[in-house]
């Protein structure tokens, strides 16, 4: 973006694309993890970090009081959406939802101009979840604020990808050097995605675990291992990630049945025995109990870092929502 495309009554952009003294994440909008490089991922972890011990001491500063989040979801929702809402509202955020069912998208309204109507209510920040690869970053073309990817299509889910990696640096220690299996439908995962572009990013050895119609060409291109079967796959692993199967994005037959599916992909404790003793499992959630994982590996809280994934999730739409705020609210804290 040039400086001559920026409309002169939005001075704050204008911080943006020439920021003072080296911003440490200098991104207008996060719509992906392809192609951020380490030290910004490793500073939205970082800011993450610092909001998930706040949280943990109930010590919330409204920093950003004053500033719009609008959060436009076109697809189901319950962690992303929910977590996006009380990480706004924990930085003092007036924040506003915008339930898809009940909009003017229904009387036939194209995206884009759902994206102008909203930019013309300027807010600072909107959050898009959207069923088609690449939308999210169409609308972001329209808007004068930051814009977050809550997921497209299947594409990418940035927020997940950092929430994963910060459960897994908490719980490791680190994430160079780990071993770690991402494992299920990862054709159709925007998790999948994100997170191979990350969990390389920052050094992690990533496997990819799937049936062979399942497993997307471009696996190898982004620097996986691809594994065919549990056993070789989880050889050895720090970590496994199980995914969901996303029955919503498949149009023809992928699998002969769900039955088999778990009986040759779903994690249960046997199928753990060839990780590592202190692996650490994970699911984005929702989950398909006896579909993908089995109850008694996601309800055991030696391994399982499910939970630790929902929380930190929070923490990381805090971080996100501050970093790509900071043009806006480090002014008014000077001025405070
Ligand atoms: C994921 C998503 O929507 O991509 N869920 C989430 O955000 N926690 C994974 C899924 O739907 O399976």
């Amino acid at each position: 973006m040039t400086n001559e495309s920026v409309p002169e009554r939005e001075p704050y952009l204008r911080a943006m694309i020439d920021p003072p003294g080296g911003n440490p994440f200098p991104q207008r909008h996060l719509l992906g993890i392809e192609g951020l490089p380490p030290e910004q991922i490793q500073y939205l972890l970082d800011v993450a970090e610092g909001y998930a011990a706040a949280q943990r001491s109930r010590q919330f500063r409204p920093k950003l009081r004053g500033l719009t989040q609008i959060n436009l979801f076109f697809e189901a929702s319950t962690r992303t959406l929910m977590s996006f809402e009380i990480a706004g509202k924990r930085l003092g955020m007036d924040t506003v939802s915008f339930s898809v069912d009940t909009s003017s998208i229904k009387k036939g309204e194209t995206l884009l101009d759902t994206a102008q109507t909203l930019n013309a209510m300027r807010p600072d920040v909107l959050v898009v979840r959207h069923g088609r690869s690449g939308a999210v970053s169409l609308l972001a073309q329209k808007m004068n604020c930051a814009v977050i990817n809550a997921g497209d299509g299947q594409h990418e889910h940035p927020t997940q990808a950092l929430l994963d990696a910060l459960t897994i640096r908490r719980r490791k220690g680190r994430i160079h050097g780990l071993t770690i299996a991402i494992c299920g439908d990862i054709l159709h995962s925007r998790v999948a995605r994100s997170n191979i572009h990350l969990l390389s990013a920052m050094g992690a050895r990533v496997r990819v675990v799937a049936p062979p119609t399942l497993l997307p060409y471009e696996c190898m291109r982004l620097g996986a291992e691809v594994f065919t079967n549990m056993e070789d796959g989880l050889k050895g692993c720090d970590v496994v990630m199980m995914l969901r199967l996303q029955k919503e994005r498949m149009q023809g037959a992928f699998l002969p049945s769900e039955r088999e599916f778990f009986h040759f992909y779903g994690l249960t404790e046997d199928k753990l025995k060839p990780a590592k003793p202190d692996v650490l499992v994970m699911h984005p959630g929702p989950m398909n109990r006896g579909v993908e994982i089995a109850t008694s590996v996601a309800d055991n809280l030696q391994h399982s870092a499910i939970e630790e994934q929902v929380e930190m999730g929070v923490a990381v739409r805090m971080g996100c929502l501050d970093v790509l705020t900071r043009h806006l609210h480090d002014q008014t804290e000077a001025d405070q």
